[in-house]
């Protein structure tokens, strides 16, 4: 996948690309990484990107050119890399206003060959390069951070560990779409007998005992309970399947014994 993204501080993500699955990815060639710098962009020797509001209140705003030809260098980079047809690279920018980020749009992003992140700084961008250069606005959760680069980081890893052949262990996607829709089940390693706090803890005894249909069955029913007990918005107008309507049930009654 081709990915650019327009920032004032490409030093945030010149760290992030050297570590871990989204450093392979890009070390790998699965995630062509490019960096577009607003400030290369201003027309004065101050190379000024901001500006105050019209209409007067705190903070400065950024402005449309530097932004716009940021963009659009982002645009024609996508174009010139040739290979897949990334003539339409899809541009995002991030901000608390946008579609909240979930899963399943992360799979949509996935899915396409080129994408452009631009990340704002300051009160937010001249709504003008938002009317005219943005498809899509998308928000990582209902808080405020000071800037869009670490969400579009947030985006750039959910993005690139479902590139194919970017885990390592490429079963540990597959499985994990299994529980689509559910929160994880808890997972141990050695040793068997552990201290978790101050009581001596055992690992669950199915998973030792070499069942992998009762260890399949256990981490659902275990993916379930967790879900129902921390997060049960995620189960309204969930379609069931009929083992895990039984799983469920079976879950509810012995935790209500
Ligand atoms: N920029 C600032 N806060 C943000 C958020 N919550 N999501 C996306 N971009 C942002």
């Amino acid at each position: 996948m081709w990915c650019g993204v327009v920032t004032l501080f490409p030093d945030m993500f010149r760290s992030a690309a050297d570590a871990g699955v989204l450093g392979r990815a890009i070390a790998g060639g699965l995630v062509d990484l490019q960096l577009f710098n607003p400030r290369e962009f201003a027309a004065d020797r101050h190379r000024t990107v901001d500006d105050r509001p019209y209409g007067g209140g705190p903070g400065m705003v950024m402005m449309v050119e530097p932004l716009l030809a940021a963009i659009a260098a982002g645009r024609k980079a996508a174009r010139r890399s040739g290979g897949e047809q990334i003539d339409a690279p899809r541009v995002i920018y991030l901000s608390p206003q946008g579609d909240p980020l979930t899963q399943a749009r992360v799979e949509t992003l996935a899915d396409l060959p080129g994408l452009i992140l631009v990340a704002g700084r300051y009160e937010g961008v001249d709504e003008r390069v938002l009317e005219s250069a943005i498809d899509e606005e998308v928000s990582i959760g209902d808080y405020v951070l000071s800037g869009g680069e670490l969400p579009a980081l947030v985006v750039l890893d959910a993005v690139s560990r479902l590139l194919p052949g970017a885990l390592g262990n490429s079963a540990s996607a597959l499985e994990e779409s299994h529980l689509d829709g559910l929160l994880d089940y808890p997972h141990y390693t050695r040793p068997e007998i552990g201290r978790s706090g101050n009581t001596e803890s055992v690992v669950p005894p199915v998973l030792l005992s070499g069942d992998h249909e009762a260890i399949r069955l256990w981490r659902r029913r275990q993916a379930l309970l967790r879900t129902w007990l921390r997060r049960p918005d995620m189960l309204v107008g969930r379609e069931w399947s009929e083992e895990d309507r039984r799983l469920m049930e079976e879950v509810l009654n012995a935790s209500s014994h």
